[in-house]
């Protein structure tokens, strides 16, 4: 394992390199354990830079077994090479010159699935973001960009499929079993961009006839025998490479369009320039083995990699504290395209409950960071859901700002503009600027603040005037490294409502910018006057979530079930049945740890009963009101002092009570919501078994006991109603004969399919309760549990940290200790993997003085361990800070 330096990297230093990159040339000569690199790279020496610069190129844990300058051999005493890099001296100081590096790197031997390595068999690369440089020495940074030739020569009969980036130049067999393979991509890109596939896969091929008429090749590659798994997902590419076409203009520019499938893999997938690679969890798909959600998730990283495309590989970052620049935007464009294909109130709910319950408690916590940090110790740790989530939420406000046409625009002249560039975050605000005339000097504290602005509001009517005032506040919490913060620029999208319902419009507005419904927020304090209002008005802020914030705003339950029944916005009318029912589990969790008796307002209880059976409302947002707030997102709104026992007490009380209060509302939803026919994984059929679903996990509290849970297990003709049963029956019932019945069958029927097995895992790892610490432990002597695997781990341990706020956070720190000694394992293999596990740690200050005690221990025992990686030197110090 590389330990850490300590080094840190920081914004303010970027500088652009010495020496130019012409063009790079890779041949690979495969070998499971000592594959051959030869690296021809042309370089000439920038204009202006300094004539005696030493060439510093990037390695990690390489040994140069070769250096050639213009073909012929380097003298030792112009180059030192370590692991870590390789430093030419004396080298021109104009003209180009041409070097030939050789490095022998061994895929088998690579656990930490970054660089050149093996999974299953097949041979597989990943870059990002600083892979390159365990292939070959390079200046192995975004903002050197070149054309690759890519020759890749092997065993043929173990490798009939070698693919690489760019277009097929050509291949053959040699003689006595080799066989060759040539790529060249055309457009420029840096190195975290590459890739090389080899090995014996299954394929799927289609076309796509691009907006000027070109024919591009599709194929999907597989393990043999799951070609017909890869259907959905070559749909759903089709279904992108259109979607970007009619929404912003983006043609695909390769002959080509490549996917691979592999079972190891650290992420969800990888954008490489036409050849994605994928985590095979978001690739394989059919009825019997893929939920709802995994249908909808292969759809949406189908086209986030497609939509990087335009953002991230013609237009790439200069440096990795530009990550949301591709990052940020592609998430915004793939949950726009989800819209598009789906429902756009539901998929916004799903996303605004994703971002609260992941980004919030990261902004709020000791892993708080900005958007556009400034410093890190390992970019590997900034794939984060600030980056990525938080970052597509800023350009969703950019657009709100500007309205659809200017938002158009700006886009296309980012395009336009910035195409074959390697550019900032400036660059991209500054193409909105240009095209709407707006200063967004002020926004742009959105990429540069970290932590969760709080609003609070306060309305006060005047009927003498016919006006209401809007008193708002903005309050930015302290993060490390931030303590004073500047008020934001937050645009609230807003709409007022008459006691019936019937929406109000004033005549004009003081005292802040408005326009198309949005206000605009820019002063630390500021009062905003709707004239023209003839009656009380019931106010809805934030419609849509229109900005990231935390929102105080003091209305009755009668204003928030009105607004759940009649506003036009619909999640907005999720947002306030959310807002009903959080009072109520706040204060069973009090109740709860006081041991007083928990009672569910009446007013929310009726309201959610009202959203469920109304019949004017799409299924699938019915079953998103149904879906009360999670443990955490109740620890959260608590703040501090947590019990994990009480949170979860209290919220299965309200549970029960909304559960027997609609009995009769389930049980009619649970024999009408069905999907007779064939099985189909459209949205509409997804929202009905969403919905029914819901209805049976109700009349489970409500009936207490097994039967209908096993009758559905037993009936079901699908993953997704199938793994609702089986997890009603394991989390509801642990200790039925049922639930060991259904665990047993499950396991049998799915035995060899890893990727469902990993449903196995997790659905008993999130067991709530003490027992489910044993639990997970004898799971992983189970023979289907490969520590080597990261599906697996995260399926078990990672779903059982972050997932099982019971069983993990249990009373005697017994939870705690041992991820400190999974971390410390893991970390030997896959550091990567390991730091993203101990981030479920980043709450524990949040927990009650035992717990956090424990919790402590735990993170001291792991800083205190001899050797650490990077990765999670940086999580564990950041976190006890
Ligand atoms: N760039 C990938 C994506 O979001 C994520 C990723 C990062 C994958 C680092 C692998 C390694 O699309
Ligand atoms: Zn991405």
């Amino acid at each position: 394992m590389r330990t850490d330096t300590g080094q840190v990297i920081n914004l303010a230093d970027y500088r652009p390199t010495d020496f130019v990159l012409e063009r790079v040339d890779l041949t690979f000569e495969l070998d499971p354990t000592a594959t051959k690199v030869d690296a021809r790279l042309i370089f000439h020496r920038r204009k202006g830079a300094d004539p005696k610069a030493p060439l510093v190129l990037d390695g990690d844990e390489l040994a140069l077994s070769g250096l050639l300058f213009d073909q012929t051999e380097m003298k030792a005493s112009q180059y030192t090479a370590t692991p870590d890099s390789l430093t030419i001296r004396n080298l021109p100081k104009s003209k180009p010159f041409e070097l030939t590096i050789t490095t022998i790197i061994n895929p088998e031997a690579n656990t930490k699935l970054m660089g050149l390595y093996r999974t299953n068999g097949v041979y597989c690369t990943q870059c990002e973001a600083e892979g390159f440089r365990r292939i070959t020495y390079f200046p192995d940074r975004p903002d050197v960009l070149a054309p690759y030739t890519i020759t890749i020569i092997g065993d043929k009969a173990a490798n009939p499929v070698m693919l690489s980036n760019g277009n097929f130049l050509g291949g053959a067999g040699y003689d006595e079993g080799r066989a060759f393979a040539a790529w060249f991509d055309p457009h420029p890109k840096p190195s975290y961009l590459f890739a090389l596939v080899a090995g014996d896969l299954g394929v799927v091929e289609d076309t796509f006839v691009t907006m000027s008429e070109r024919e591009v090749t599709l194929k999907i590659y597989v393990e043999h025998g799951k070609e017909a798994r890869a259907a959905y997902a070559m749909d759903a590419l089709k279904r992108s490479m259109k979607w970007d076409e009619e929404r912003f203009g983006r043609e695909y520019d390769l002959d080509i369009f490549m996917i691979v499938a592999v079972s190891d893999f650290n992420m969800g997938a990888m954008e490489n320039k036409g050849l994605n690679v994928f985590n095979d969890k978001y690739v394989l798909a059919d009825p019997e083995t893929a939920t709802d959600q995994d249908y909808a998730n292969i759809e949406a990283i189908i086209a986030h990699e497609y939509f990087h495309n335009w953002t991230g590989n013609r237009i790439t970052c200069r440096d990795w504290f530009q990550l949301c620049l591709k990052e940020g935007l592609t998430v915004y464009r793939d949950h726009e395209f989800s819209a598009d294909m789906r429902s756009r109130p539901v998929k916004r709910i799903a996303e605004v409950r994703h971002l609260k319950s992941e980004q919030f408690p990261e902004d709020g916590g000791p892993l708080a960071h900005p958007v556009r940090p400034t410093t890190y110790r390992e970019i590997n740790n900034f794939y984060t859901t600030t980056v990525y989530e938080k970052g597509s939420e800023v350009t969703r406000m950019i657009a709100t700002l500007l309205g659809k046409d200017l938002f158009k625009k700006g886009m296309d002249l980012y395009f336009d503009r910035h195409d074959g560039q390697a550019v900032t975050i400036e660059d991209f605000v500054k193409s909105f600027e240009d095209v709407s005339g707006r200063d967004l000097t002020q926004f742009s504290l959105w990429y540069h603040q970290a932590g969760t602005p709080l609003v609070t509001a306060a309305g006060a009517y005047d009927a003498a005037a016919k006006s209401f005032t809007l008193a708002l506040e903005q309050m930015v919490p302290a993060t490390p490294g931030q303590t004073d913060k500047k008020p934001m620029h937050i645009p609230l999208s807003i709409a007022l409502f008459a006691e019936d319902g019937t929406p109000l419009e004033p005549s004009s507005v003081d005292g802040a910018e408005y326009g198309d419904n949005v206000l605009h927020l820019t002063e630390r304090s500021q009062k905003a006057t709707f004239k023209g209002i003839g009656s009380r008005p019931i106010v809805s802020i934030n419609r849509s979530f229109s900005a990231p914030i935390n929102l105080h705003f003091d209305q009755s339950p009668a204003d928030l079930a009105l607004l759940a029944r009649h506003e036009t916005d619909h999640f907005a009318r999720w947002q306030a049945l959310t807002d009903l029912a959080l009072p109520t589990l706040l204060a069973a969790a009090r109740d709860a740890r006081d041991g007083k008796p928990v009672v569910a307002s009446k007013d929310f209880v009726e309201a959610l009963l009202a959203a469920a059976a109304d019949e004017t409302l799409e299924p699938a947002f019915r079953a998103q009101a149904l879906a009360l707030p999670s443990e955490s997102d109740i620890a959260r709104e608590l703040g501090g002092n947590n019990d994990p026992d009480a949170i979860h007490a209290g919220r299965s009380a309200v549970l029960q009570q909304v559960a027997d209060a609609g009995k009769s509302v389930f049980a009619s939803l649970y024999d009408s919501m069905t999907t007779p026919g064939d099985f189909s994984p459209d949205a509409r059929s997804a929202g009905r078994r969403a919905l029914r679903n819901s209805a049976l996990t109700y009349l489970s509290y409500a009936e207490n006991v097994p039967d209908r849970a096993k009758a559905a297990f037993d009936a079901a003709n699908n993953m997704t109603d199938l793994m609702q049963a089986l997890t009603i029956l394991a989390h509801r019932f642990p200790d039925s004969s049922e639930a060991a019945a259904a665990l047993s069958t499950f396991h049998d029927r799915f035995a060899g399919n890893a990727l469902v097995i990993d449903k196995w895992f997790s659905v008993q790892a999130t067991i709530p309760g003490t027992k489910a610490l044993e639990r997970v432990l004898k799971l992983m002597d189970n023979p289907q549990f490969k520590r080597s695997n990261p599906n697996r781990v995260r399926a078990l341990v990672g779903t059982f940290a972050f997932g099982n706020p019971t069983g993990f956070g249990r009373a005697d720190g017994e939870g705690y200790r041992f991820l400190a000694r999974e971390i410390l394992d893991i970390d030997t293999r896959n550091p990567q993997l390991a730091a993203r596990i101990l981030t479920s740690m980043r709450s524990w200050r949040s927990l009650e003085p035992a717990r956090a005690e424990h919790a402590r221990k735990a993170l001291t025992a792991i800083a205190k361990a001899p050797a650490l990686s990077t990765d999670v030197r940086d999580i564990v110090e950041r976190t006890l800070k």
